[in-house]
């Protein structure tokens, strides 16, 4: 009788009861749904489509901070576009967030005035959608597009300009001092400037097949992308990548789990398995996001196939390899090719076009 509780035999009751966890634990698989629920899964999960509608935009982006016109609009991406807001006159908004390009520009890392890179090695998110979001950058620094639109103009490697240097260069533009009066009944001011810029970008809205799918066209996205969107659901992708903008709505961890066989293999090699611990890839600028604490800015995933490489500083070329990372280290349920393949069907579903408001 004493033999059941001696130190050995418990010690292998402890080991016997981890080894037989995943046989009692409850089946994660993922679950299949027909496409009504599909859709009702998504929509009940604030998952929704982008308006189709100039009346419908408004509902969802208008602010009364910054109230949208049409004029205040059509300022707005004159200036996106203009370079005259950077100081050799040759940068714009544009220049590194191409609205062709998925609205990035590509490029593993920024490059700003005098070809600088971004020093914290940080890539270029899409402004498409990004009015949608929370919070903006890579850390969620600014509040809002208005806000956001100051920062670029200002960093000395981006465009390199202080407000009053704005000011000066729009006021001895007489088109820009007419049109300012229009909008804003006030004279040239930066704040101004970041208000008309903002009001464009918050029209800067896509939809894709999955908006289509989300108002009920069945047929608009594959039986592979329809699983895919069932893992996005059922394994917890959308708990952090949620919203209109599929992104964007919180700050979060990155990586949120970390694995003892890395650190085993940190001792012993110096293959991947070491560039993925701690930090699942090298920490190319040093950017250790919020707080220095590894939180980042949830990115949005509408246009994610246009918007390669991913992550904050741009380290992975391929989508496939960014959702294995995110499943294995996000969710602590590594996919496998097909599952993988499944999700990048979805994901496909979220590249959209412009919506002419
Ligand atoms: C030199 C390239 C460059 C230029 C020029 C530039 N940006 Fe950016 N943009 C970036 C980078 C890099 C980030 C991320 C920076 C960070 O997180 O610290 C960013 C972030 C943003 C974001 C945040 C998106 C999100 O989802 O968090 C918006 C919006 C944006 N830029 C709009 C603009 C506007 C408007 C202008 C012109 C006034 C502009 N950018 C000029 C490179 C650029
Ligand atoms: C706990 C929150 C969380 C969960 C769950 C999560 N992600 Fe992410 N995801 C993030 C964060 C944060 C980043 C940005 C990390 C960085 O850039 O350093 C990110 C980045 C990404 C990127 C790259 C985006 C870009 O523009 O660079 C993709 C693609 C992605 N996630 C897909 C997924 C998929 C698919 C799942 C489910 C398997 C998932 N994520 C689950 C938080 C999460």
């Amino acid at each position: 009788m004493k033999g059941l509780f001696h130190p050995v035999a418990i010690t292998l009751y402890v080991v016997l009861f981890i080894i037989s966890l995943p046989f009692i634990l409850p089946d994660k698989s993922t679950k299949t749904y027909a496409d009504a629920q599909l859709r009702e899964a998504a929509l009940s999960r604030d998952m929704l489509p982008v308006p189709k509608t100039y009346e419908a935009l408004l509902k969802v982006v208008d602010t009364a901070e910054n109230p949208l016109s049409p004029e205040k609009i059509a300022l707005g991406k004159k200036l996106f576009f203009d370079t005259l807001l950077s100081q050799d006159k040759t940068i714009s908004c544009a220049s590194c967030h191409s609205l062709e390009e998925g609205g990035d520009d590509n490029l593993p890392t920024a490059i700003g005035y005098l070809g600088q890179a971004n020093p914290f090695h940080l890539n270029s998110p899409t402004v498409l959608n990004a009015a949608l979001a929370k919070a903006q950058f890579w850390n969620g620094r600014a509040k809002d597009v208005e806000e956001q639109a100051g920062g670029p103009v200002q960093a000395p490697f981006e465009m390199h300009m202080t407000p009053k240097e704005v000011e000066q260069r729009l006021k001895s533009a007489p088109s820009y001092v007419t049109t300012f009066h229009e909008v804003f009944a006030i004279d040239i001011t930066f704040e101004n400037v970041r208000k008309a810029i903002g009001a464009y970008e918050r029209t800067l809205l896509t939809r894709g097949a999955y908006d289509d799918f989300l108002e009920g066209d069945n047929e608009a996205i594959s039986p592979a992308a329809k699983r895919g969107l069932a893992l996005f659901i059922s394994k917890g992708c959308k708990c952090c990548h949620t919203g209109m903008s599929v992104g964007g709505q919180s700050i979060q961890k990155f990586p949120l789990r970390s694995y003892l066989s890395e650190y085993i293999g940190l001792l012993f090699s110096s293959d991947i398995a070491i560039k993925e611990s701690p930090f699942p890839f090298e920490n190319k600028g040093g950017f250790l996001g919020r707080d220095d604490n590894l939180r980042f800015r949830v990115p949005i995933l509408r246009n994610i196939t246009k918007t390669s490489p991913y992550f904050h500083n741009g380290s992975v070329e391929k989508l496939e390899e960014a959702v294995r990372i995110m499943s294995k280290y996000q969710i602590g349920d590594e996919f496998n090719k097909e599952q993988i393949d499944d999700m990048v069907a979805f994901l496909k579903t979220l590249d959209g076009e412009l919506v002419k408001y």
